[in-house]
């Protein structure tokens, strides 16, 4: 914190200036989550909550299809992305292209994207979903199969919590892959009282060994409601130490698999961002057009 302090106090004073607000993914290192962040959230409040506010700048301390999304819902604010080059392996695993063949390969089945893809991308799709809403948007599509792109392992998490038919594309995201049913079973036979809690990112293998699999705005609900002594956030490393703070009386054990991407981000360039209003995220408008509505439809089914 001492060391942190300055750029702290700086961006804090900038946000004012400014007229701005920093958006933090529940992934960002604890001086930003918890030292400068406006709102925090998974990638759905983070969608829901960037169409609230009445800030003239708006800093996406997250990945760039959060930032993309944030732009999208608010095309006459300034959108800042401190790193334009914190991607994502999901978003990067599909193209407008591949989502086109998609389509003429499975005539008249609609088209659900992860938002973890690029605004291009759901340019091309009907309807958005995150992990905290998949379920609810497949089946408000009322059909009996879905495209369900890019997330190879959310999609078979989905299809087994509905009877929709659910045809997959074959993306995985770098940090939750690594994870395995083994290094579970290495953790529980450390500790007799150990919850395990996962991300549906992870293979499936892990996800049956989980005790619970949501979110990470639900992984976080579930240590606040359950205060679980002991429990394992099988998702990137912060999360632990972004919520510890606030369960004090749960021992958290911590893997840890980083996200690079998430981890470009920093307070000295969230601090850069705000000095030059730079880098923006800037979208062309007929193609935002078409990405807005299918992240619309899906916050009209859950915000
Ligand atoms: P959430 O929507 O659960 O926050 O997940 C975003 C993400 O990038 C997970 O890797
Ligand atoms: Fe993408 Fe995975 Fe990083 Fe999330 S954790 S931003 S899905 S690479």
């Amino acid at each position: 914190w001492p060391f942190h302090a300055p750029l702290v106090h700086a961006i804090t004073e900038l946000k004012r200036e400014r007229n701005a607000v920093v958006l933090a993914h529940n992934y960002q290192t604890p001086e930003i989550f918890h030292g400068v962040a406006d709102i925090v959230g998974d990638s759905l409040a983070l969608a829901a909550r960037a169409t609230e506010t009445d800030a003239d700048v708006i800093v996406l301390a997250g990945v760039h299809f959060m930032a993309e999304t944030a732009k999208l819902l608010n095309p006459a604010k300034i959108v800042l992305c401190p790193d334009l080059s914190a991607g994502c392996s999901l978003a990067e695993s599909i193209t407008p292209e591949d989502v086109r063949l998609l389509r003429q390969r499975y005539p008249g089945v609609p088209v659900v994207a992860y938002v973890n893809t690029s605004a291009a991308v759901k340019a091309e799709v009907d309807i958005c979903c995150t992990s905290g809403n998949a379920v609810e948007v497949v089946e408000s599509l009322g059909a009996e199969r879905v495209i369900f792109l890019p997330d190879e392992y959310l999609a078979k998490h989905v299809a087994s919590q509905t009877r929709v038919e659910i045809i997959a594309w074959k993306g995985h995201c770098e940090v939750h892959e690594r994870f395995t049913g083994a290094e579970i079973a290495d953790f529980r036979s450390r500790f007799d009282d150990l919850v395990v809690i996962a991300h549906p990112e992870c293979p499936p293998d892990v996800l049956a060994a989980a005790d619970f699999v949501g979110s990470t705005a639900r992984m976080i609900d579930y240590v606040g409601k359950e205060r679980p002594p002991r429990v394992l956030m099988v998702t990137e490393c912060s999360m632990s130490d972004n919520v510890a703070a606030s369960a004090p009386e749960t021992e958290f054990v911590r893997p840890c698999n980083l996200c690079p991407h998430m981890k470009r981000i920093t307070l000295a360039n969230i601090l850069a961002s705000l000095r030059t209003l730079e880098p923006r995220v800037e979208i062309a408008p007929d193609l935002a057009a078409r990405a807005r509505l299918a992240v619309e439809r899906m916050l009209a089914v859950k915000p």
